[in-house]
């Protein structure tokens, strides 16, 4: 991956590492994040907003949805993150054998998980490689619990058996980023049915 000293100080903004779910038809997915945020300081108006990657699955689903559900994970759970945010959902079903739930909209819910909050997209920002989804927190669980896997706590724990995939990832992530930098004039048209 590429960094420089900036970079580096804009890392600090990372949120929490989280497990994002989704589903289309009869297509579930998850994956992982660490740029969902709250985005109101009213629990009365409970949004949050979260920056997807348009070529990942989970963009596809989310789109045309409009719901995802976000979870808050604890630091037993590295494999979570390897099955879910190391490879992409159209070359396999991610989800089978995870313990879950079918939420308000049938959006998966993850039993194992800190906290967990079902979305329903309110609109979105265009950012050329990437949607911001603001999202309305439509129902909140708890889950077992646990200290919170952030993402200095994941850089820094990170198996050395998956360190080189992770830094691949990254850099192909950046080359994308950098060649679709240009804002798109799209709006959300809202869920399609399914
Ligand atoms: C720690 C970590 C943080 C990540 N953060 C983001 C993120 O903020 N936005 C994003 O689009 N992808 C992020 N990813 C990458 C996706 O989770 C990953 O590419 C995933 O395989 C996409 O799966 P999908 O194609 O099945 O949707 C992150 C991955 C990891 C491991």
């Amino acid at each position: 991956m590429k960094t420089d000293p900036a970079y580096e100080l804009l890392r600090l903004f990372a949120s929490p590492v989280v497990a994002i779910t989704s589903r289309w038809g009869d297509r579930t997915n998850g994956m992982i994040s660490d740029s969902v945020i709250r985005a109101s300081i009213s629990p009365s108006v409970p949004r949050l907003t979260a920056q997807i990657h348009k070529w990942h699955f989970s963009h596809d689903l989310i789109w045309k949805s409009g719901r995802l559900c976000v979870h808050l994970l604890h630091q037993g759970q590295l494999s979570l993150v390897h099955r879910l945010g190391f490879s992409s959902g159209r070359d396999g079903d991610k989800l089978l054998g995870i313990q879950y739930q079918p939420g308000v909209a049938g959006v998966p819910v993850l039993a194992d998980c800190i906290a967990a909050f079902e979305l329903r997209v309110l609109n979105t920002m265009d950012a050329g490689y990437a949607t911001h989804f603001l999202g309305h927190v439509e129902a909140v669980h708890s889950g077992p619990g646990g200290d919170l896997l952030t993402a200095p706590w994941f850089r820094a724990n990170l198996p050395p058996e998956w360190q080189e995939a992770w830094l691949a990832n990254y850099r192909k992530a950046q080359e994308v980023i950098e060649q679709h930098s240009t804002i798109e004039d799209r709006r959300w048209p809202g869920p399609v049915p399914d």
